[in-house]
């Protein structure tokens, strides 16, 4: 007996009910990433290793354990899942010339692959929708971020949700507050855990990110990169700010706010929530000004951030119901041997005319086709049987609302109907 297929653990199947308030999600999405002028970018999901490993950073979590690589057994090339799209998408920035004449803002959405212990809200194979802003180097693109984030919440009407905002400095700040981040830590060396021993020296900061509560006093005395800041980066953190005040888009400082990822430098922002438990962050971003230089273009600012889509769509309650959203309009129930080639005709011809319609198959009697027809959703049945065909007419059966059956010819059919359904006499 051969063993149950089954999925990846960690990678969810979405069935229609589910997926299609995904499509839901998807499209007002859409429209307010091009509300605020962003055009998509689509890169390949499988990228050369190195790209994670010069661009993520070595010692994150992400590139440490979490990666899905693999190398290609047919030319040896070390391969990688992509874990984020970020890197990717500057990636192709560059081999492509993107940034030659104009900056850019672009976003993308789709899979991304990390091996995380699967739990609600975290997953092994999950969904981002991610915006990148390429070649600007002003604090206005880091609010612009911010507050078309606040847009979409408001849009959704997510509620319990709270911005949280740090700023990590310039590369020579850093490398400041590094040194006495690591003195520090040194003098209590004994009493970090695993992690933050093998971090002490390699990612200090990523130390203060613990989720462990007996280093949580350590971590509150600890050397804050906020006191680090030189003028210009307390300027570009502070003119964020003013604009968030103007935009009345309410913030946290957290200033042991550091992410997951290496490229970050001044502004880093995360949406969280105190609705999805440990997965509190459900959006994060921030300013990655050397990234681009670093994996081999012209030097060039940028800023973005990206949102886990499994974690909005647990906070869009309000999304709409399940089954209520692609309901077709008719459902053609048809019996008889001239009926079937009449029946399928006038499907089509109902379809040119603009209406979503289900054409029964599989036979059976009108009695049965017409159950199949009320659970359908659909508006109208349309029978045909062969004295309809004979006469060249379709029986119109309204059945959400009460209603005479009429008869008509197809042309005639799809005007009333388009008369009934979107009150346009037009048609
Ligand atoms: P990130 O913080 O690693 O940033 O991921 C962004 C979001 O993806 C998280 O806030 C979370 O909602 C979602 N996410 C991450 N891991 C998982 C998981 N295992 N299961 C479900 N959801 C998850 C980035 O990836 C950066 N590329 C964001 C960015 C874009 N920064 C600048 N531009």
């Amino acid at each position: 007996m051969s063993t149950k297929l089954q999925g990846v653990r960690g990678m969810n199947d979405l069935l229609p009910d589910e997926a299609e308030r995904w499509e839901a999600f998807e499209e007002i999405v859409r429209d307010w990433l091009k509300s605020y002028g962003y055009r998509p970018i689509r890169s390949p999901i499988v990228e050369p290793t190195a790209l994670f490993h010069r661009g993520v950073g070595e010692h994150t979590d992400i590139v440490e354990k979490e990666m899905y690589s693999f190398e290609d057994r047919l030319n040896g090339e070390q391969l990688t899942l992509r874990p984020e799209g970020t890197a990717s998408c500057v990636r192709s920035v560059i081999e492509h010339n993107l940034l030659f004449q104009n900056s850019q803002r672009l976003y993308y959405s789709g899979p991304m692959f990390r091996h995380e212990r699967p739990q609600k809200g975290r997953y092994r194979q999950f969904h981002q929708v991610g915006v990148e802003a390429l070649g600007f180097a002003g604090p206005d693109i880091d609010a612009e971020h911010i507050v078309m984030c606040r847009r979409l919440w408001d849009d959704l009407g997510l509620e319990d949700v709270e911005l949280q905002l740090n700023s990590l400095g310039d590369a020579a700040e850093r490398a400041t507050h590094r040194a006495e981040l690591i003195a520090y830590l040194e003098r209590h060396q004994d009493q970090l855990d695993e992690d933050g021993k093998r971090r002490l020296h390699a990612n200090p900061l990523r130390v203060l990110d613990t989720k462990n509560p007996a280093l949580q006093d350590i971590v509150d005395a600890a050397p804050k990169l906020l006191d680090y800041l030189g003028a210009e980066s307390l300027k570009h953190f502070e003119a964020v700010q003013a604009m968030l005040r103007e935009a009345a888009v309410p913030y946290r400082i957290n200033p042991r706010l550091v992410r997951g990822l290496d490229y970050y430098n001044r502004t880093v922002f995360e949406w969280t929530t105190t609705r999805l438990g440990a997965q509190a962050t459900f959006c994060a971003g921030g300013r990655y000004d050397s990234l681009i230089e670093q994996l081999g273009g012209r030097a060039s600012p940028a800023c973005g951030f990206a949102m886990g889509m499994e974690r909005v769509m647990l906070l869009w309650q309000d999304g709409l119901e399940a089954g209520s959203l692609v309901s077709p309009d008719l459902y053609v129930v048809h019996q008889g041997e001239r009926a079937q080639p009449f029946a399928f005709r006038a499907a089509e011809l109902l379809r040119s005319a603009g209406f979503a319609v289900v054409f029964h198959c599989g036979g059976g009697g009108f009695k049965s086709q017409m159950k199949k027809a009320d659970a359908s959703g659909a508006a109208f049945a349309v029978i045909v049987g062969d004295d309809e065909a004979a006469a060249g007419m379709l029986a119109l059966k309204p059945l959400r609302e009460a209603g005479e059956q009429v008869s008509l010819a197809p042309e005639a059919a799809a005007e009333w109907l388009a008369e009934r359904l979107y009150g346009d006499d037009e048609a």
